[in-house]
């Protein structure tokens, strides 16, 4: 274990290189709109049909982005032959329905972040991937990113020496009518920006052993902020926090014996990461250039469409099982601090 005298090169495969994937749309809401736009800028990937609720919904995006097929209705979606994935970009409480929809219907599935309300239905959308063997994945779309590929090659060459703990934390503003501020769409910090920070101690240190946290609910029906800390597995240990009023850090730092590693803001979007040896002498920095969700949602598209055409059913960067440890993470801080979605129709 030594610390680097150079960073390692991003392995990410050119998103233009992937095999193509007709794709389905399911739910043209706000991510889905920088879903289509990312994939029509970077890949081959072809968006062949969307639907909503609503027919005109459907036929107001599709004429915007030149979608050959809209349909009113998200079964008759997942029910068309020439689509083989459907991305699941629906509210965090439609997800298990609408993932189980899809898988049922024989089409392979991307679901966005988080990729359920709790770990049990995080567990149903994994025993349903087993069961109809299609391809299934959470849409962490950091992890998919090329300075992840580089933060992973530093970890597994020990150039940080022994991880000992992480920080990370994430907030935004929030107007009064977003969806995160509505507690019938599970709405809060945790799943929606808490999901970030979780997803990187879980998948960095493992799950959770203890956890100590704390939280503030807001008038309007939802938590307004919380933070966490945990312990985890080798002596490690990670502090998270995540808020609805206001932009944060938003950065991560990953503390090891040998060096600290810094994902500068935003850490979830295309940025650079640095890392500096425990002494402070040294600085190595990977200068990804500063990029939106445009500039970066691709990756995880791209993954997708060649681990199917490899048959494969997972990908390595965000199994099902990571998935389900961080939903748990999460499970266990909403009950530290009484956390419920029952305004959601979440029954625990
Ligand atoms: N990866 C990222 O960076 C990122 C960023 C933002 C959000 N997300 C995730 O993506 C998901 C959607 O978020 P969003 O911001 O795109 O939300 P949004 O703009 O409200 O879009 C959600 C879409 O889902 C459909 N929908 C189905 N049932 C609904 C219901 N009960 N209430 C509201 N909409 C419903 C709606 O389409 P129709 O009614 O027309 O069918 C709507 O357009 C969330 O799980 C969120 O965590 C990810």
């Amino acid at each position: 274990m030594a610390f680097p005298t150079s960073l390692p090169v991003p392995r990410t495969p050119d998103s233009m290189e992937a095999p193509a994937l007709r794709w389905g749309i399911l739910g043209p809401g706000w991510i889905a709109e920088q879903f289509v736009e990312s994939l029509q800028a970077h890949t081959r990937q072809q968006v062949v049909a969307v639907g909503s609720r609503s027919a005109d919904r459907a036929q107001d995006f599709a004429d915007r982005y030149g979608i050959e097929t809209a349909v009113g209705g998200y079964d008759q979606l997942v029910g068309l032959d020439d689509v083989d994935i459907i991305y699941v970009a629906t509210p965090h409480k439609n997800h298990l329905e609408h993932a189980v929809m899809s898988m049922d219907a024989g089409k392979h599935v991307l679901i966005e972040k988080p990729i359920a309300l709790n770990a049990a239905q995080a567990r149903e959308i994994a025993a349903k991937a087993e069961e109809t063997g299609v391809f299934c994945a959470e849409a962490l779309w950091t992890l998919f990113q090329p300075k992840w590929d580089v933060l992973r090659q530093v970890l597994a060459d020990g150039g940080l020496g022994t991880v000992k703990s992480v920080y990370a934390d994430y907030g935004e503003y929030f107007a009064d009518d977003h969806r995160i501020l509505d507690p019938g769409l599970a709405g809060g910090p945790l799943l929606d920006l808490g999901t970030y920070p979780i997803a990187y101690v879980t998948s960095l240190l493992g799950p959770a052993n203890q956890v100590a946290a704390v939280g503030q609910p807001d008038p309007r029906g939802v938590n307004g902020q919380l933070a966490a800390t945990m312990t985890h597995a080798e002596g490690a240990m990670s502090v998270i926090a995540t808020t609805v009023y206001g932009w944060t850090r938003n950065e991560i730092k990953i503390v090891g014996t040998e060096g600290v590693l810094t994902v500068e803001a935003l850490h979830n979007s295309p940025g650079p990461i640095s890392v500096t040896s425990a002494d402070r002498g040294t600085t190595l920095t990977h200068d990804e250039p500063f990029g939106d969700q445009v500039a970066g949602l691709h990756y995880q598209a791209t993954e997708a469409a060649r681990r199917i055409a490899a048959g494969e059913t997972q990908t390595p960067i965000r199994t099902l099982v990571s998935s389900i440890v961080s939903m748990e993470a999460m499970d266990a801080i909403r009950r530290e601090i009484g956390i419920t979605f029952e305004a959601a129709g979440l029954v625990e």
